[in-house]
């Protein structure tokens, strides 16, 4: 399996992709979890990361608390999304599992260098402050790391949450030019993929007749989820961003993408955090990213439910 380390704002979606990868051990080895500001702020999410824990069985995981605010401005969270606790939707108990001492930013740098070099991928389901912080403190970490497998921003669709920039980027567009600077292998899952992941009243049903507790939360956050995304798109239901991280480390081949340039825009007010990917190759800038364009909806449906169905 390959080592991973999952950085996460829960969130609904961030939940979900925490699930499967906590339902793929075969795939996945998930060293730790740390959690960031994002969503809603680090109380919240240290907090939810440790729920969705429990809800897997798995309260063995170590979740580590990050970086409570993005490196240069005020935090941006999303609470008209995911609501006020940041996992609204199902009625989940307080973790009885502890928080680890540690700051998440130290255990990142520390995994990556006592690690074999090359063996560890880290998962960014959120604001990148989280990665970008070791990257700046711990230069020699860039070379070390396997794979940045990443959620977070869009080219053909745009924004989310300003008419340019999604909103894993705007939070924090200094940290994110940090992270696509940083010469290590990434792979970026935008809102062109995700918004093609999207939980059906079907799928839904699906979730729900695993008859799990797992299922039913599932269900419940993504019935909660999808309220936003059908009123402001009038999509068909839920995106399920996040999880088209630990889907690609599992089954890279249900994703489609381009291996181009992708810079931040961190000075325009207008466009701060806006992802300008040079999916045309129009320019000659260096490619320093695979960027997904395309999911096999229905393979990543059916891979996530067999896979839920476990816990
Ligand atoms: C991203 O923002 C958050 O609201 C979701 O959890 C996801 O990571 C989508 O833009
Ligand atoms: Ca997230």
């Amino acid at each position: 399996p390959r080592k991973i380390i999952i950085d996460t704002d829960p969130g609904q979606d961030d939940a979900v992709a925490i699930l499967l990868a906590l339902a793929s051990p075969e795939d996945v080895e998930v060293l730790g979890i740390t959690a960031v500001a994002g969503n809603v702020p680090l109380p919240l999410t240290q907090k939810n990361a440790r729920i969705v824990c429990e809800l897997a069985g798995k309260p063995d995981t170590r979740v580590f608390a990050g970086c409570d605010a993005p490196i240069a401005r005020p935090l941006v969270t999303a609470e008209h999304v995911h609501g006020k606790t940041g996992l609204d939707g199902p009625d989940l108990p307080d973790p009885v599992m502890a928080l680890q001492d540690q700051h998440g930013v130290d255990f990142i740098i520390d995994t990556l260098r006592n690690e074999p070099e090359g063996t560890v991928t880290l998962c960014p389901l959120g604001p990148l402050t989280n990665i970008a912080t070791a990257l700046q403190r711990a230069p020699d970490i860039a070379t070390r790391i396997a794979e940045i497998v990443l959620m977070g921003g869009a080219y053909f669709e745009v924004g989310n949450i300003t008419p340019a920039a999604e909103f894993n980027i705007y939070v924090d567009p200094e940290a994110a030019a940090v992270v696509f600077a940083c010469g290590a292998p990434i792979t970026v899952m935008p809102l062109d993929v995700t918004h093609k992941a999207l939980v059906t009243a079907e799928r839904n049903n699906t979730f729900r007749a695993l008859n799990t507790p797992v299922g039913l939360a599932v269900a419940q956050m993504t019935d909660f989820f999808e309220r936003f995304d059908k009123e402001k798109y009038g999509s068909a239901g839920a995106p399920l961003h996040d999880p088209c991280v630990t889907a690609y480390l599992i089954k890279p081949t249900l994703f489609t993408g381009r291996h181009i340039n992708v810079e931040i825009e961190t000075q325009s007010a207008l466009t701060l955090g806006m992802t300008v990917a040079d999916w045309w190759r129009v320019t000659d800038r260096a490619p320093n990213a695979t960027f997904m364009g395309d999911i096999d909806a229905q393979g990543f449906f059916d891979l996530l439910t067999e896979r839920l169905a476990r816990l």
